[in-house]
């Protein structure tokens, strides 16, 4: 298994300046950073993944991020499936509070257990600490400007209401 590949999922729904922050500071520390969208059966999604994906792709190609960086949807098998397969040995997950360290925890022991893949937890940079894609859903479905909080892509994509009510 090779370290120096990574991969950062999520769900993505959709790409915040969170994730951007993650994204921009494990692409510095990988030789390759897979960026995956992955569909999460807990959750009611409001964008479709290919949307998603769009999205993920301008953000990071309007942004400051440098280095391999490959995004790719994956909604069939395990996480760990794609790990294997792109020879990666390691989930990057950025953590916010006490909350993600109780959701991530159990994630990162069970793939760790199914293939050996480790999972590195970074935290965010303070700017970002409260911004979720549940909120940016939930003030963009109520009308709310999401400017401060996510890509300028993704607000330009929500603020066309091309995004379901
Ligand atoms: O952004 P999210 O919704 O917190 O991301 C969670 C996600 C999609 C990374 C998580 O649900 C996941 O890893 N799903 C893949 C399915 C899988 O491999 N499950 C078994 C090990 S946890």
């Amino acid at each position: 298994m090779n370290n120096r590949i990574a991969v950062v999922p999520g769900s993505f729904d959709p790409p915040t300046l969170g994730h951007l922050d993650v994204i921009r500071r494990a692409a510095a520390l990988y030789d390759q950073l897979h960026v995956l969208v992955v569909h999460n059966p807990g959750k009611e999604a409001m964008l479709p993944i290919a949307q998603r994906l769009t999205l993920l792709e301008q953000s990071i190609a309007e942004s400051d991020i440098e280095g391999d960086v490959v995004v790719a949807a994956w909604s069939v098998g395990l996480l760990v499936d794609y790990a294997t397969d792109v020879g990666a040995g390691v989930l990057v997950k950025g953590i916010r509070s006490q909350v993600d360290v109780a959701y991530e925890t159990p994630m990162a022991i069970v793939n760790r257990h199914l293939a050996h893949v480790e999972t590195v937890f970074l935290l965010p940079d303070p700017a970002h600490a409260l911004v979720s894609s549940s909120l940016v859903r939930q003030v963009a479905s109520l009308g709310g400007d999401v400017s401060p909080f996510v890509p300028a892509p993704v607000a330009r994509f929500l603020d066309t209401g091309a995004h379901p009510a």
